[in-house]
């Protein structure tokens, strides 16, 4: 699937990965949400991903890996 892949990019780009354990989680629901709303603002990224708990990036560099995916080509 070319647009998870870059989904995936964006987010090893970012450093969104650490250990990895929440990233498919997180990864799958960048998709769904991005498929719902192709432009969400930083709150709507929040709370797509709310589903899911990190334990090691604190959420910022996901939410700036999903920020990169808006707008631009997917
Ligand atoms: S990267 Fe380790 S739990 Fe999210």
């Amino acid at each position: 699937d070319p647009e998870l892949a870059k989904i995936q990019k964006a987010f090893v780009d970012h450093g969104a990965v650490q250990c990895g354990f929440c990233s498919p989680g997180m990864i799958l629901a960048t998709c769904a949400l991005l498929r719902e709303n192709p432009n969400p603002t930083e709150a709507q990224i929040r709370r797509g991903l709310s589903g899911n708990l990190c334990r090691c990036t604190g959420y910022q560099a996901m939410v700036d890996a999903v920020e990169s995916l808006i707008g631009g080509e997917r």
